[in-house]
């Protein structure tokens, strides 16, 4: 017996249904998260253990060494590395970094010049691990993109990037981005305060009218200050046109009344 086992190592006593080893989580998560193996019949159908089945009865269930509350720890398995809230880059293969599943995650879910997105913009958000079609659902390892609860529902995403999108539209019409586009600046989605004024065509109303003219974004856009910078993100990209005109200008019914950049409005339409 000896012979078969270096000096200091010993044989199990008894056999045990997984290898030696599989204590590391290094081991033992992929099969869980990859659905390669269902722990379910022997470890409980909450996982908690106490469903003797078969030849390998055991009470050990995932909280014998788990830490309470696991089960709700949304940076156990994915996420963690950039923002708390459990999204990618580190994924459910465990990469990180760039080479991690939709590596824009951190731009979505932190308020730079939008709000900060909940994950249920783009996915069906669980509440833990055992939620309905989040880890334990018919298609293992792959994560469902779905945003039928999020403001732009029609949006189409197909791995390599979103089309018919209107949080990457101009605000009038939807856009499309590509994860390989270099991060957009001000004009990604229309154009932006340092955009030639004839770009502002394409707007809504009189914008080119104001633009070629000099006139801020600031002066009718209540959340830009007159650098350019988004001063209140939660109503930027919120699909809704936030508009509020100078003190001397009135609005009825979209039309302006009153003296602005030197030009007395009577009742103009935008
Ligand atoms: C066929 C029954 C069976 C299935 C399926 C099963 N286990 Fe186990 N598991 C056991 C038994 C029995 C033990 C108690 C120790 C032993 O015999 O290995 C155990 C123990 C463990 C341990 C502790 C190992 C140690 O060395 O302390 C881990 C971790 C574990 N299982 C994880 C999993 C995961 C994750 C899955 C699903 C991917 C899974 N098991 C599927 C039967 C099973
Ligand atoms: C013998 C102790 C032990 C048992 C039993 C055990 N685990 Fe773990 N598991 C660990 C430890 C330790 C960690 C690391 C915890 C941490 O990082 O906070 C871990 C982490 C994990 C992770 C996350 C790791 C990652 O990289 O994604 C998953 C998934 C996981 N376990 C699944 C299971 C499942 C499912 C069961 C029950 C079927 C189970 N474990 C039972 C010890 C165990
Ligand atoms: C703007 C849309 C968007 C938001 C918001 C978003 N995700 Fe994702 N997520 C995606 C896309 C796209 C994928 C890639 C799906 C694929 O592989 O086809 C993905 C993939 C994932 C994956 C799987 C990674 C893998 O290994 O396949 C996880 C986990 C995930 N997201 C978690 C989250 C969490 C948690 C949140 C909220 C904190 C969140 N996501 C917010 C779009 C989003
Ligand atoms: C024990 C591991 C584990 C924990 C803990 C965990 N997840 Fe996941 N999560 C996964 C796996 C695996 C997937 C890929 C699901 C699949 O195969 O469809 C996933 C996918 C997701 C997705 C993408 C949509 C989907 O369901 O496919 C979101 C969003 C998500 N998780 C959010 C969360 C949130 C929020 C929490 C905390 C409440 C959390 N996760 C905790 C393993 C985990
Ligand atoms: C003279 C006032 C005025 C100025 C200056 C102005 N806007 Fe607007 N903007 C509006 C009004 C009014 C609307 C709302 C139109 C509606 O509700 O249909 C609007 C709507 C928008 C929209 C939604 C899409 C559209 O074309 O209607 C975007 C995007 C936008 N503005 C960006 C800008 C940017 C960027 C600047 C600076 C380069 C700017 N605006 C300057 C008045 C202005
Ligand atoms: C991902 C696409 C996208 C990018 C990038 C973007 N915008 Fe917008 N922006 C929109 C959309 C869509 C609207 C339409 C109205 C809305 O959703 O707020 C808009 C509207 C506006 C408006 C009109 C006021 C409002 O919020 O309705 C201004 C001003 C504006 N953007 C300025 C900027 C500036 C400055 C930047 C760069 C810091 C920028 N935008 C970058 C998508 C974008």
């Amino acid at each position: 017996m000896g012979a078969l086992f270096a000096a200091g190592c010993t044989p199990p006593e008894a056999p045990t249904f997984h290898p030696i080893g599989y204590a590391a989580p290094s081991v033992h998560a992929a099969p869980f998260k990859l659905q390669q193996v269902d722990c379910r019949p022997c470890h409980g159908a909450d996982l908690a253990g106490g469903a003797p089945a078969g030849e390998w009865p055991t009470d050990v269930g995932c909280d014998s060494c788990h830490d309470d509350g696991w089960r709700q720890d949304c940076t156990l398995c994915h996420g963690g590395d950039e923002t708390e809230g459990g999204a990618p880059p580190r994924d459910i293969d465990g990469r990180g970094g760039p080479d991690g599943t939709f590596a824009p995650h951190t731009t979505h879910v932190t308020g730079t010049v939008h709000a900060e997105w909940d994950c249920t913009q783009c996915h069906v958000q669980p509440e833990d691990v055992l939620s309905d079609g989040h880890v334990l659902d018919d298609t293992p390892g792959r994560a469902e993109v779905l945003f039928d609860a999020g403001q732009s529902p029609q949006t189409v995403w197909d791995s390599v990037g979103c089309s018919n999108n209107a949080c990457h539209g101009d605000g009038l019409s939807e856009g499309q981005v590509l994860l390989s586009d270099a991060p957009l600046t001000c004009d990604g989605c229309h154009p932006g305060p340092e955009s030639l004024a004839t770009d502002q065509s394409d707007m809504s109303g009189d914008h080119l009218q104001h633009t070629m003219h000099g006139i801020p974004c600031s002066w009718c856009h209540p959340n830009v200050d007159p650098q350019g910078e988004i001063i209140d993100p939660t109503t930027h990209v919120d699909l809704a046109p936030t508009v509020g005109m100078p003190e001397s200008i009135t609005v009825d019914s979209g039309h302006c009344s009153g003296l602005c950049h030197e030009y007395q409005h009577f009742s103009i339409s935008w």
